[in-house]
């Protein structure tokens, strides 16, 4: 079988190794021209699924019916390129309970070698820095031990109990950023914020909620999207954005689709990306 992806927008009819593929040098500003570039990923059912309830576990995983090492390497690959994540602290209670599905990128997984050599090469720090979005500020301490080697930040709005932030602070080192009046992130002036601490691009691997508050906030210009060709019904699940309906509507025209045959078996999946 040929394991290679087929363009089909916008050269149809080219094939390219799946290897490389997301791994180019995304800009370093966003639409408005002002850094960073702020881009996201996300692999979804054809029925718009992309986590479902874990039986006995009050959490949501991605099935194992989408997601594979293809679009997995993929998602590597744009972490490669960033220069922070913005992450949830929902990942880090899952990470407390042993739930969580894998350790942030770039892991230590030696498959991966060749993107930490690509940083090097570039001139970038061996992991991308992490940013939590939270506004609970439940973040197990524990849990931030094994990224201490990258800079930390805590995202949260100007509401958030101001004892629990400090303790926070002087117990994990993590810095602290304010955006928003409420108890929430608001994501207005995120992008400023970010481009002060001397971010380029940043990489937002968060969930539905975080999705939501960056394309209200204008803080989202591209959206990598791996639609895996099977049909998972459910009735609890999540899709890629959750909140209040958004008006204006986002548009995110697309500027490239890949078909991809091999994966997942007997059903394939294509690789589109959209937005600028
Ligand atoms: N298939 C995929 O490609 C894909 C990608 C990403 C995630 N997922 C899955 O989607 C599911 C949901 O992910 P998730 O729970 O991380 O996503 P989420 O709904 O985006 O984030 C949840 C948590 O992030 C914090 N948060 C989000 N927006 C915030 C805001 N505006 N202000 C302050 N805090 C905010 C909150 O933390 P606090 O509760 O601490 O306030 C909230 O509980 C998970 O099962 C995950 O595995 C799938």
């Amino acid at each position: 079988m040929d394991e290679r992806v087929l363009e089909l927008y916008p050269e149809c009819g080219n094939r390219h190794a799946l290897q490389g593929l997301y791994l180019t040098r995304l800009p370093d500003s966003g639409t408005s021209g002002i850094a960073p570039f702020i881009y996201t990923n996300y692999i979804s059912s054809l029925d718009g699924r992309i986590a479902l309830p874990v039986p006995g576990q009050h959490t949501h995983q991605v099935p194992a019916a989408t997601t594979n090492a293809r679009d997995w390497r993929l998602f590597q690959e744009l972490a490669a390129q960033a220069d922070l994540l913005i992450t949830t602290a929902r990942y880090f209670r899952q990470a407390a309970k042993q739930q969580a599905q894998a350790e942030l990128p770039l892991g230590t997984a030696s498959e991966f070698d060749d993107l930490r050599d690509w940083r090097k090469i570039q001139g970038m720090s061996p992991r991308p820095d992490i940013a939590i979005f939270s506004a609970s500020l439940n973040i197990p301490p524990d849990t931030l031990e094994q990224y201490r080697d990258r800079k930390l930040y805590v995202v949260t709005g100007a509401q958030a109990d101001q004892g629990r932030l400090q303790r926070l602070s002087d117990t994990t080192g993590v810095q602290i950023i304010t955006c928003g009046n409420g108890h929430q992130v608001e994501a207005t002036h995120l992008r400023a914020r970010l481009g002060q601490l001397g971010y380029h691009r940043v990489y937002a691997i968060g969930g539905p909620a975080v999705l939501h508050t960056l394309i209200s906030g204008n803080a989202l210009d591209r959206l990598y999207l791996t639609t895996a060709h099977v049909l998972l019904g459910g009735t609890e699940f999540d899709t890629f954005v959750t909140g209040p309906q958004l008006a204006p509507v986002r548009a995110m025209p697309l500027r490239t689709m890949y078909l991809d045959t091999s994966t997942p078996g007997g059903a394939g999946q294509t690789m589109a990306i959209y937005g600028e």
